[in-house]
């Protein structure tokens, strides 16, 4: 199997506005279908982000037909299990959801596969009224490979995800919306619009406390109630430590809004 190397050709796009870092996929040809150069050159992008201090959200967003239709099927056809196994491809969709950084996906059209698995990896998913989500991968003789059994479960329950990935079956933005995979389901020609308002919102908060947050909630996802509690009461203390903790409790007191320098 040849395994294409980063092409010249950018398969992302990478702007900011503001504190937001927006990364479009950009393979249209093949509904954004998440190859080796676009999976690494978003990676590198996350990487970026992560590492600029004045980025205070992520959104990665499609185009409005496609958010990724998946892994390319073209890239892995032929492959052997050695060659899969040896393969780092699946751990850039871990990668993003490890990422320190608040992340949203822009869903419009197709979400299949490891599009659907991109989006999961992400902590919020903006939905255009035409996004169609799904685990299609057990119609091409796999299954979910990049997250799906396991996040797919945790987001909604394992009857649901059981008969969508044993079916392939797939599900609109509204069904979506109605079990907790996405938080908001908005008109087509807003869903960027949308997921960068709630950026915006996410960004102007104070950033240590939004980590300590974020990494509350995800442990929640792990661990028994004990030691969830236990490791939330250990960030809300740890934040007593920061200026913003101290800015917003006194511009409270104050009557006014606060101003947080994220320290
Ligand atoms: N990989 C590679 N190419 C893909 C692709 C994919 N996942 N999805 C679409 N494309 C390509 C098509 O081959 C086609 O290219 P050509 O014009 O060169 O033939 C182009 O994108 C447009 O696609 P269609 O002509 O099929 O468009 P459509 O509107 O008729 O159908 C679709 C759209 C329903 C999304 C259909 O393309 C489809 O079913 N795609 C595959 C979905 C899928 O099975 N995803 C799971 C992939 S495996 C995976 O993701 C594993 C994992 O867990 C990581």
């Amino acid at each position: 199997m040849d395994r294409p190397q980063l092409t010249a050709k950018k398969e992302i796009l990478v702007e900011t506005d503001g504190p937001v870092g927006l990364i479009t996929l950009n393979r249209p040809e093949a509904l954004n279908a998440l190859n080796h150069g676009l999976m690494e050159q978003l990676v590198e992008a996350l990487e970026d982000f992560e590492a600029a201090p004045p980025i205070r959200s992520i959104i990665i967003a499609g185009s409005e037909r496609a958010f990724a239709a998946g892994a390319d099927i073209k890239e892995m056809d032929q492959a052997t299990v050695a060659q899969m196994s040896a393969d780092p491809h699946l751990t850039r969709w871990d990668r993003v959801g490890k990422c320190a950084k608040p992340t949203i996906a822009a869903v419009s059209g197709f979400a299949l596969g490891g599009g659907c698995e991109l989006a999961m990896a992400c902590d919020l998913i903006v939905a255009s009224e035409t996004a169609v989500f799904g685990q299609p991968e057990i119609l091409i003789g796999v299954i979910p490979g990049a997250g799906g059994t396991q996040r797919l479960t945790r987001a909604i329950g394992k009857a649901r995800a059981m008969e969508l990935v044993l079916t392939g079956r797939r599900f609109t933005a509204r069904e979506a919306l109605s079990r907790g995979l996405v938080n908001r389901v908005v008109p087509v020609e807003s869903f960027l619009s949308e997921a960068k308002k709630l950026a915006h919102e996410i960004a102007a908060k104070p950033p240590i406390a939004v980590k300590a947050a974020r990494d509350a909630i995800n442990k929640a996802l792990d661990v028994d109630i004990d030691t969830g509690l236990t490791f939330e009461r250990q960030h809300f203390y740890s934040l007593f430590d920061t200026q913003d903790q101290k800015e917003g409790m006194k511009a409270f007191i104050e009557k006014r809004e606060p101003k947080f320098v994220g320290k």
